[in-house]
């Protein structure tokens, strides 16, 4: 029924802020996923209080209880008395102002944003499944056994290949270039590089000759095989752009934006494990007493000090 002139009152919910702030949060909240963990916190943040306030406004009309007349009865004088075989139905009719208390605007309004709500759920999760868990995967990375310390000869490199993941064979190979400086404080000291150059990732060489006379293996054959060759290198070289380090892994000529990745490591019952690959800003200094700008590990040609570094603050999760 139309309604009196002048009581016109629209179906759609009045204008509001909160939809942008949620829009916000979503964008937030997907920038943090490449950002880190902060500004994810900061934006499922935002996009739970916007959403919140977003539809409790939308369903505000639906939570409001309608103004009711209260019901007027006139007392009406008692009935005669009439046979059961005669007079009319027991169930009154719906009056039309309980029908109006549910209109059908109202129900379409809450059937469109649940529709609504489920499609963005169902389009949405797995986006963000796939966008957000491997964040939190955190790539963990096993020590591997590489020898005893003492197959690492003090003050010499040995270029040393071992697997990551053995059961996965050699698609996880990594080469490393190790040295033993010695004790320092009382513990043995190594110095353990990356060969993968941090231009664009070749494998770096080493600036002069390898000994093969001298290759020693761990595990010969097996899954977790290790091979260990003696060199004698001046820096390290890159065969595909040029790039050069000296043997603290500090980029001297060519493309490289950084000193070459390295790997931590510790030593039990004697024994060497390389553990977590880091990044390098620079070393001053060499061997046991090298001082190193040490960094979270990132891609290669990610640079990691300097305004540079301000360019490349988005790293895709690994
Ligand atoms: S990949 Fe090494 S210099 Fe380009």
């Amino acid at each position: 029924m139309e309604p009196p002139a002048g009581q016109h009152r629209p179906h759609a919910p009045p204008p509001s802020l909160w939809p942008v702030g949620f829009a916000v949060g979503i964008a937030v909240l997907l920038t943090g996923v490449i950002l880190g963990w902060v500004v994810v916190a900061i934006g499922a943040l935002l996009t739970a209080i916007f959403g919140f306030l977003w539809v409790r406004d939308v369903t505000g009309g639906l939570r409001t209880v309608p103004d009711v007349e209260p019901e007027r009865r006139e007392v009406a004088p008692p009935a005669a008395p009439i046979r059961a075989d005669e007079g009319g139905a027991g169930m009154v009719a719906s009056s039309e102002s309980e029908i109006e208390r549910f209109p059908r605007s109202k129900f379409l309004e809450g059937a469109t944003l649940g529709l609504g709500a489920a499609i963005g759920g169902v389009v949405t999760a797995p986006v963000l499944g796939f966008a957000v868990l491997p964040a939190f995967r955190g790539g963990e990375h096993e020590e591997v056994d590489v020898g005893a310390v003492d197959d690492f000869p003090e003050k010499e490199w040995m270029i040393t290949t071992f697997r990551l993941d053995p059961d996965l064979g050699d698609v996880t190979a990594r080469t490393a270039y190790v040295r033993n400086n010695g004790m320092l404080d009382g513990r043995p000291s190594f110095t353990i590089v990356s060969n993968r150059c941090v231009h664009l990732g070749c494998p770096v060489q080493p600036n002069g000759p390898a000994e093969d006379k001298g290759t020693q293996f761990d595990n010969k054959g097996r899954p977790n095989q290790v091979i260990r060759v003696p060199t004698k290198p001046a820096g390290f070289g890159c065969p595909c752009h040029g790039g050069q380090y000296d043997t603290e892994g500090n980029p001297t000529a060519g493309p490289p934006v950084r000193a070459l990745d390295r790997f931590e490591f510790s030593i039990r019952g004697g024994r060497l494990f390389i553990g977590k690959p880091y990044s390098v800003g620079g070393v001053r200094g060499e061997a046991a007493d090298a001082v190193i700008r040490r960094y979270d590990h990132v891609l290669p040609g990610v640079h990691v000090e300097g305004p540079s570094a301000l360019m490349y603050p988005l790293e895709p999760p690994r």
